[in-house]
C-alpha cells in the first residue's frame, strides 16, 4: 500500500516539475537573453557593433559603457589601444554600468569576468549581451570557460575597475 502512495507522490512531483518548466520555458519566454539577435560569423562585421574601429570599450553615457568583442580560437578581439597594438584589458570607473556585447567567427567560447555576474556562453551566429554593473575595485580576470580547443587557455584579459 505504501508503494502506490509513493509512485503517486513520484508521479506527482514529476508533473509538477514538467509544469513548472513548461511555464518557465513558454508564458513568459524565458529564453537565455543572448539568443536574440543572429549574426553571420563568416562576416561579423557586417554588423556595425563588430567593424573593427568599433571594437572594445565605448562610453555611451555617463557611467555607461558598451564594450563590442569578437571572440575566435583562440583570442577575445577587445580591439586597440591608442597606439593601434591589440589591448587585452578594459578599464572603468567603479559603480559603472557595462553592456557586454559578444560574437564568435568560429565555435562556442565562454565569456566570464571571474569575481563579477557576467558569465555567458558566445555562439556563433548569436550575439551574446549581458550588462552589469562594476560594484567592486579590482582588477577581473576575464576567462574562456567553454573548451574550445588546445588554446582554450590562451583565451584571456582583464577588465580593470578603477
Ligand atoms: Cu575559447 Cu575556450
Amino acid at each position: 500500500k505504501y508503494e502506490k502512495v509513493w509512485l503517486v507522490f513520484g508521479l506527482g512531483s514529476l508533473a509538477l516539475f514538467l509544469i513548472i518548466i513548461g511555464f518557465a520555458a513558454f508564458w513568459k519566454g524565458t529564453h537565455p537573453q543572448s539568443h536574440i539577435e543572429t549574426i553571420d560569423p563568416q562576416n561579423v562585421e557586417a554588423n556595425e557593433a563588430f567593424q573593427p574601429e568599433n571594437l572594445g570599450l565605448t562610453e555611451v553615457a555617463e557611467g555607461k559603457y558598451v564594450v563590442n568583442m569578437v571572440a575566435s580560437a583562440f583570442n577575445y578581439d577587445f580591439g586597440k589601444e591608442e597606439d593601434g597594438s591589440a589591448t587585452k584589458t578594459i578599464r572603468v570607473p567603479k559603480g559603472s554600468t557595462v553592456l557586454f556585447q559578444i560574437t564568435s567567427k568560429d565555435v562556442v567560447h565562454g565569456f566570464q569576468v571571474a569575481g563579477t555576474n557576467v558569465n555567458m556562453m558566445v555562439e556563433p551566429g548569436h550575439i551574446s549581451r549581458f550588462e552589469a554593473v562594476m560594484k567592486n575595485n579590482g582588477e577581473f580576470t576575464v576567462v574562456c570557460n567553454e573548451y574550445c580547443g588546445i588554446g582554450h587557455h590562451l583565451m584571456f584579459g582583464t577588465v580593470e575597475v578603477y
